[in-house]
């Protein structure tokens, strides 16, 4: 059976602060799903919302009372980030889904017969890490990859605190600790790791690779079992 990796991939990743970093990233991209296509993997890809997500929540925040509607307008931004990267893979004549799941079992179900599944958000309520996670364990993969911008999970902001400690190797408890577990962000809101996606993988014994997805080789280290410059999270 091939085999299956699932990608959580910051929104964040696909707008950069300059135009060039953007392009060479894309190029990267795009050579490492052409590696891992011949090496016969399927790979799901969960594309979160970044600045359009954030942008839209907040332009409506002041007008709608219910989390659960502005969640839906964040859900619609990683819609689009989802089909931008779905669109950039068939170009180059990767066998991407072409239908755009909005379940993960959808998107498991399209994963056995395409190389590449590109999603975005499924329910209000959790963010990408959780669909990833989700997507992950209904498509039998071991882990899930969480492509973010920060190279660890630090026991504080490092943007914020520039004390902040980094964790080369963290216990899915231990991660709890530190993200919380469980409970939903508000809409927009942003963790290193959603605490709802760590909650699924407590429940589904699922392994985290926390990655800075502007680095694609550590990304691919990453996703190939190899060792990686990040955080390491076992079940
Ligand atoms: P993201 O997954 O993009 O959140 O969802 P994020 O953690 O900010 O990720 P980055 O910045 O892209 O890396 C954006 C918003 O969309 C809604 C939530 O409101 C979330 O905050 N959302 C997303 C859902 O309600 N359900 C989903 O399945 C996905």
């Amino acid at each position: 059976m091939a085999q299956v990796h699932v990608i959580a991939l910051g929104g964040s990743l696909l707008r950069p602060e300059e135009e060039e970093s953007r392009e060479m990233w894309f190029e990267q991209l795009k050579q490492m799903l052409i590696h891992l296509e011949g090496l016969g993997c399927r790979v799901g890809i969960v594309v979160g919302g970044g600045a359009p997500a954030r942008e839209g929540i907040d332009i409506a925040r002041n007008h709608v009372s219910d989390e659960r509607r502005l969640d839906e307008i964040g859900i619609a931004a990683t819609r689009i980030n989802a089909t931008i990267i779905q669109q950039v893979l068939s170009q180059i004549g990767i066998d991407v889904a072409p239908e755009i799941p909005h379940s993960t079992e959808k998107g498991a179900e399209l994963l056995q017969e395409h190389a590449v599944v590109c999603m975005g958000g499924t329910l209000p309520g959790h963010t990408t890490d959780a669909v990833a996670v989700g997507l992950a364990a209904e498509a039998g993969a071991s882990g899930c990859i969480i492509a973010t911008n920060v190279s660890y999970v630090y026991d504080s902001d490092p943007r914020e605190n520039p004390d902040a400690i980094h964790f080369e190797s963290l216990t899915m408890s231990e991660l709890g600790d530190i993200c919380g577990v469980g409970e939903p962000l508000a809409a927009g809101a942003s963790a290193v790791v959603d605490p709802v996606a760590v909650q699924r993988a407590m429940d589904d014994s699922l392994g985290l690779a926390i990655v800075d997805g502007r680095d694609i080789e550590r990304l691919e280290n990453a996703i190939l079992g190899q060792r990686f410059k990040g955080t390491l999270v076992t079940p």
